[in-house]
């Protein structure tokens, strides 16, 4: 049974062909980086308008390289939140499109249950439930018990910034440009992880619970006093001439101090976020954990992952499955198909959509 996802619930328009929610026939990621970076974030209204030009050659080149026809497809799936609602419009709109045209069902996949389904399809002999999830990406830090029957239950999430957008927000600062992840992962290694110590929140009420603004507001505290106008500055006139500067070309404007920092930043955020996860999957008796996201494509989380001897396996998604795609959609659309958990034509797109 092939299913045709399509996720645009953020700036990346993806098409995909998945068959029998395991075997990817094609996979097609559009990304709109260029258009938002120099916003040092994602613009809304930009990312709908580019979605709209996207998304026919988009569903087409997955068709395309699946070597499918419409015709062929057992279902549609979309995702219908969260995410910014005029993008994910887009989506849902071609998807009811091509349902109508060709007399197909329609099946609704909320975003955050697509990322850890694309953790699912690679791994599914080996994951044994009930299982942890930490789904950490740009939008999202949440940590939910997987049960064996496929349900969820929100066990902790941030109260306030996600880990993806601290990340985001420290490297904007610093004049890393956007989106900040991936390049504080590769300048990390470079720099001692412990020259800064940052401490990890005490949160009241639930210790599953995420708090990373105070870090954030500690990294600029620490950058006031270091007075870093002028490297920030030489970043700044890198990023206006090169659009992805290579690690070398970033460490030419980095000095150590600020390695350093990075350094520091990305191991106290990522010790965090496996300390509260081992706490939670001890709490519910996890026999596997699944991290996903974008920021699970961290290279200093997974190192920190393999190197803390948890007790049970932890599984990650190959890097182009951890940030948004749609193979994971119709991955997470193959269950509810089988399920017949269909969506009628009222589906909307729902900017807040929980999983749990
Ligand atoms: O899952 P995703 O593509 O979109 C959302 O659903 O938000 O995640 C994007 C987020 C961004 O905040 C980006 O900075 C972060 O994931 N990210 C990373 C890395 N790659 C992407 N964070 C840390 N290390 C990375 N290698
Ligand atoms: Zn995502």
């Amino acid at each position: 049974m092939k299913i045709l996802g399509i996720e645009s619930s953020c700036d990346e328009t993806a098409a995909a062909i998945v068959e029998d929610g395991e075997t990817v026939l094609s996979s097609v990621v559009a990304s709109q980086l260029d258009v938002h970076q120099k916003y040092g974030g994602v613009v809304p209204e930009l990312a709908s308008r580019e979605h709209l030009r996207a998304i026919t050659p988009v569903v087409r080149e997955a068709m395309r390289e699946a070597g499918t026809a419409f015709g062929d497809l057992a279902a549609v799936a979309v995702t219908e939140g969260p995410g910014l609602v005029g993008s994910l419009l887009v989506g849902m709109t071609y998807a009811k499109a091509i349902c109508l045209t060709h007399r197909l069902p329609l099946i609704g996949v909320n975003h955050i249950e697509g990322h850890i389904h694309a953790v699912v399809l690679e791994h599914r002999s080996q994951l044994l439930l009930p299982a942890l999830a930490l789904v950490v990406s740009g939008g999202h830090t949440h940590l939910f018990s997987v049960a064996e029957d496929w349900q969820y239950r929100l066990l902790g999430r941030t109260r306030d910034d996600a880990a993806g957008e601290a990340f985001d927000k420290v490297a904007k600062l610093l004049g890393f440009g956007y989106p900040g992840g991936p390049v504080i992962d590769q300048l990390a290694p470079h720099g001692n992880p412990t020259a800064i110590r940052f401490t990890s929140p005490n949160m009241k009420g639930n210790a599953n619970d995420f708090s990373f603004s105070g870090i954030k507001t500690a990294v600029r505290y620490w950058v006031e006093g270091e007075d870093l106008a002028s490297e920030i500055a030489a970043r700044r006139e890198l990023l206006r001439a090169v659009s992805k500067p290579s690690v070398e070309q970033w460490m030419r404007v980095t000095p150590q101090r600020t390695l350093d920092l990075l350094a520091s930043f990305q191991h106290a955020v990522v010790t965090d976020l496996l300390r509260r996860a081992e706490k939670a999957a001890a709490a519910i008796g996890a026999r596997s954990m699944i991290v996903s996201g974008g920021v699970a494509s961290n290279q200093g989380l997974r190192k920190a992952a393999r190197e803390r001897g948890f007790a049970f396996p932890v599984f990650f998604p190959t890097p182009a499955l951890a940030t948004d795609n749609a193979v994971m959609i119709a991955a997470a659309a193959f269950p509810k198909l089988q399920r017949g958990d269909l969506a009628t034509f009222a589906l909307k797109a729902k900017a807040n959509l929980a999983l749990a």
